[in-house]
């Protein structure tokens, strides 16, 4: 979309200003970021974004916040540096089996519903979306439960979409590497089918089986662009723990866009603490920040 440039020495020159945002500078970004990616940077937010900032401008060799930011809003600083601020600015916090009951009501209520409506998983593939992916937990965790599913009910099929508008947590979610200790809520039996353990001692990692990894597709997807990165409408859509960070006006455009590409009777599931209640959407509530396209 826009044209770049590399950063040039009179950047350098205006590091001599303190190294805080301006205010004018932090408005200014946080009205391009919520502009493309919907999500607010409120003033409550300033220090975490500038020490983010800061270590970015490092990166590029630029002695000061101030200095990043005359080469950011100088002509063409955004075409190369928009996808960096936001790998910098976005909360990529994420777990194995995050808010478990939505895994428990996938395997108990959710499949053997859309097997019996629609023959999902049977007559074709279960098809699954986590949007908003992070570095892959959540993708990984249906992968597991997903997988178990298919090994007691022969014939079960499914694909797993995940998406981020982040391209470092997607690099990251492809790899599929994580400290030990990130794996405390995976059952101990999943953990022998499913995950590989590093040998090194010092800094044990765990890394998800090939097998697994292969079930998950992952896309570069911004939640505000129309339509969707998957060829068929799914069947289920995990969007959780990503909507709190946009305004009404945009989870009402996210989530329409989201029921478009959601099949009739499909279901959608937001993280607990989002609620869908001054929204006008297609779905009706069904569980704990479950919902049922209509
Ligand atoms: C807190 S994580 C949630 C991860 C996971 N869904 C979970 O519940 O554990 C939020 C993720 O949303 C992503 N995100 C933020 N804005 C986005 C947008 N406009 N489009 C797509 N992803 C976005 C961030 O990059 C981040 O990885």
């Amino acid at each position: 979309m826009m044209m770049g440039r590399t950063p040039r020495p009179d950047d350098i020159h205006a590091s001599m200003a303190p190294d805080h945002l301006t205010e004018r500078d932090y408005a200014q970004l946080a009205e391009i970021v919520e502009r493309h990616a919907g999500i607010k940077m409120p003033v409550g937010k300033r220090l975490m974004v500038e020490g983010r900032l800061r270590r970015r401008a490092r990166a590029l060799g630029l002695p000061s916040l101030n200095a990043y930011c005359h080469y950011l809003f100088g002509q063409g600083g955004l075409d190369d540096e928009f996808q960096q601020v936001v790998d910098a600015i976005t909360t990529n916090k994420t777990d194995f089996f995050r808010e478990p009951i939505h895994f428990e009501r996938l395997v108990d209520t959710i499949i053997p519903d859309l097997l019996d409506s629609t023959g999902a998983g049977r007559s074709r593939p279960l098809d699954v979306w986590s949007a908003a992916c992070s570095s892959g937990p959540e993708p990984y965790t249906l992968a597991m439960v997903l997988s178990d599913v298919a090994a007691e009910r022969p014939g079960f099929r499914f694909s797993i979409g995940a998406s981020d508008i982040s391209h470092d947590i997607l690099q990251a979610a492809a790899r599929a590497v994580y400290p030990e200790q990130m794996i405390e809520p995976v059952p101990q039996d999943m953990r022998r089918r499913y995950l590989l353990r590093s040998r090194d001692q010092e800094r044990p990692t765990v890394r998800i089986c090939p097998e697994l990894r292969q079930q998950v597709t992952f896309r570069d997807f911004n939640l505000l662009t129309k339509g969707s990165p998957w060829q068929r409408p799914m069947d289920v859509i995990f969007c959780r723990n990503v909507l709190i960070y946009f305004s009404p006006e945009t989870q009402q455009a996210v989530l329409a866009n989201l029921c478009d590409s959601l099949r009739s009777g499909g279901y959608l599931l937001v993280g607990h603490s989002e609620s869908l209640n001054n929204l006008d959407l297609p779905v009706t509530p069904v569980g704990p920040a479950m919902y049922r396209r209509k």
